[in-house]
């Protein structure tokens, strides 16, 4: 039988490039579909046409002058764009919305990792995302070197036309894990750390488990 919310539910994978969330969220996904829901996937930056072209100038390598502020409003101009195209819409047909990054990024990355503080995040996610929240986090939790190296490999294998963010120094990246490892002890009943070391099968199983427990706590 169908376990379908009429609600909508809204989660979110977060973490450090390479923590394997693109990974566990298609996973999870498909495990929801099998028990019945039906699920739409989308992407921070990304989710949307217009999304897609503010990608582009976020992640290419040629903008390293992008400034800190621009940097932070489009990616802010994409999730608003999202929210009324993909996101309001499929909650209001009571739908899940399983997204690969969301607000939390920003909060990590603008906010931590280029230390534009947290408060500007959260006015302009009331803007953006007009109260919108998810209603379930993951953090994918890796360490900063598997991390590093994950993201390294990957710009090796790919045409590398994605690089902008990965260029960052070292510094950066360790604040942006501060920046999540904040989120959690400010969130815990929204964001759930998951460990992300391990098989894929591994991983798979903690956030099921996370999910299992969330839903039991709000049927
Ligand atoms: P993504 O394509 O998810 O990269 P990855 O597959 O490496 O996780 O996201 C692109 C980059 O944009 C990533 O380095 C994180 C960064 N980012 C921000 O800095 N702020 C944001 O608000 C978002 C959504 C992403």
């Amino acid at each position: 039988m169908s376990t379908t919310n009429r609600r909508g539910l809204f989660l979110t994978f977060e973490g450090l490039d390479g923590c394997g969330k693109t990974t566990q969220m298609r996973l999870l996904a498909r495990r929801l579909r099998a028990a019945g829901e039906t699920v739409i996937e989308t992407i921070e930056p990304g989710g949307t046409d217009i999304g897609r072209a503010i990608r582009r100038i976020l992640l290419d390598p040629r903008n390293q002058h992008l400034s800190a502020a621009a940097e932070m409003l489009l990616y802010f101009a994409a999730r608003a764009q999202n929210v009324d195209e993909i996101l309001t819409p499929a909650i209001g047909r009571g739908e899940i919305v399983v997204s690969d990054r969301w607000t939390d990024s920003t909060w990590a990355y603008q906010g931590f990792g280029r230390g534009l503080g947290t408060e500007v995040v959260q006015s302009l996610d009331r803007i953006a995302c007009r109260g919108r929240r998810p209603d379930l986090t993951f953090w994918m939790d890796i360490d900063l070197e598997t991390s590093l190296e994950r993201a390294r490999s990957r710009n090796r294998d790919q045409a590398a036309e994605e690089t902008r963010m990965d260029d960052q120094e070292r510094a950066f990246f360790e604040r942006v894990l501060q920046g999540y490892q904040a989120l959690a002890e400010a969130e815990p009943d929204r964001v759930v750390r998951v460990d992300g070391r391990g098989t894929v099968e591994e991983v798979a199983a903690r956030v099921a488990a996370a999910y299992d427990g969330f839903r039991s706590r709000h049927v």
